[in-house]
């Protein structure tokens, strides 16, 4: 059944489900997951409450039906699952699914990426905060090892999944002093950079304004080394601003939800591993869908309910956020609901 034009109270279609499949991760990024908090005696989602591969495509045929086109495969770690692959496999199968993308810290891809291939996914995005290996071990909260990861990195080149983009979260005194070498790190590799300014997501971070810096301060940094070109977007509501170092001829883009943010066009939903429905990566209520998947009611009626929930929406928090006010209302951690 395919059921155009749900449209949210702001007249915004809903064209990506992004899938968090668990939110256990392997890294402890003090942004994210900080240590102390998420220690041994953290309860994350249990694993029988986990949506099996078979739920998730029920729900990924149920998105697809209110105009979803494109899945992105979050966590957590979602490599820490066994059967992600399957869940992309089914998902793949859905006719209509354009594009099938995977968020992963990278330090199990190498040895995925067989697996990742033969699933039928599309494209693969590896978070890379440093390229400096004590930053980079401090960011990953002392899980991570860079050489490692960058292995992974460049193994997905050579299983086709080129270009891959590198997600880099941006702290001031932190990275913020690697911009361009970032840049001279993959010169000629066929990767896309996003610079992405650290977002007041979650409740748990500590998140201070005085620690962002904005994607004008880092596109001014690289000007002066580099002449970046700006792009036309790939799409409507694309959530990077493009832009074109041609020189190397290397895209590379920023993702401004504090200094410029685009609720405007967005299209996107969450759906945590248990099931829970997040129309906004800042609210901090989910609608439980849990029940009407795993029950063996008419998928209509799951589809109805999704789509009585997203022509409610009317969120638009990073053109409403006052960040005077710290931390307004509890918010849903990221490595919850995905990013
Ligand atoms: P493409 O499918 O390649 O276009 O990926 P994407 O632009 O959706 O980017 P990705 O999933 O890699 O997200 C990059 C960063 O943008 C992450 O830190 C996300 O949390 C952030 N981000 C993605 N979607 C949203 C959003 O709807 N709102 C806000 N505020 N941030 C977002
Ligand atoms: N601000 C910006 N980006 C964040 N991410 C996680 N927490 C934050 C935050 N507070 C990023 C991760 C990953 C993506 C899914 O979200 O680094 O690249
Ligand atoms: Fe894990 Fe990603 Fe959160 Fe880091 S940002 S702790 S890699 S989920
Ligand atoms: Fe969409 Fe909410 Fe992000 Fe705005 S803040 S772009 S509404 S997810």
């Amino acid at each position: 059944m395919q059921r155009e034009g749900v449209t949210d109270q702001l007249k915004r279609p809903i064209r990506d489900l992004r899938i968090s499949v668990i939110d256990r991760c392997n890294f402890r990024c003090p942004y994210c997951m900080p240590e102390e908090i998420y220690g041994d005696q953290f309860e994350f989602i249990k694993k029988d409450q986990w949506l099996t591969p078979d739920q998730i495509l029920k729900l990924g045929r149920a998105f697809n039906s209110l105009g979803v086109r494109k899945f992105r495969i979050t966590g957590g770690e979602p490599l820490l699952r066994k059967d992600v692959f399957e869940i992309i496999q089914k998902l793949k199968s859905i006719d209509g699914i354009e594009d099938i993308a995977l968020t992963t810290n990278g330090m199990y891809l190498s040895r995925s990426l067989d697996k990742l291939k033969l699933s039928g996914l599309d494209r693969i995005t590896v978070s890379l905060d440093s390229i400096n290996e004590d930053t980079f071990k401090y960011m990953s909260g002392g899980k991570g090892d860079l050489t490692k990861v960058l292995e992974g990195v460049y193994d997905a080149i050579d299983h086709g999944f080129a270009p891959i983009k590198l997600n880099v979260v941006i702290k001031k005194n932190i990275n913020d002093m690697e911009v361009l070498n970032f840049i001279d790190c993959f010169k000629g590799a066929p990767v896309i950079l996003r610079f992405i300014e650290y977002m007041d997501v979650g409740n748990l971070n500590q998140w201070n304004h005085s620690e962002v810096v904005t994607s004008k301060i880092i596109l001014d940094t690289i000007n002066k080394e580099w002449q970046a070109k700006p792009l036309e977007s790939n799409y409507v509501g694309e959530v990077a601003s493009r832009y074109l170092i041609e020189d190397i001829n290397m895209e590379i883009g920023f993702i401004s939800s504090i200094s410029n943010p685009f609720c405007g066009d967005c299209h996107r939903a969450r759906i945590t591993a248990d099931g829970k429905f997040y129309t906004c990566l800042f609210a901090n209520r989910g609608h439980n869908l849990a029940g009407l998947i795993k029950s063996d009611v008419d998928e209509k009626e799951l589809i109805n309910h999704i789509s009585s929930l997203w022509k409610a929406r009317n969120d638009r928090y990073s053109e409403t956020r006052d960040i005077k006010i710290k931390f307004p209302t509890e918010k849903v951690e990221m490595f919850h609901m995905g990013g």
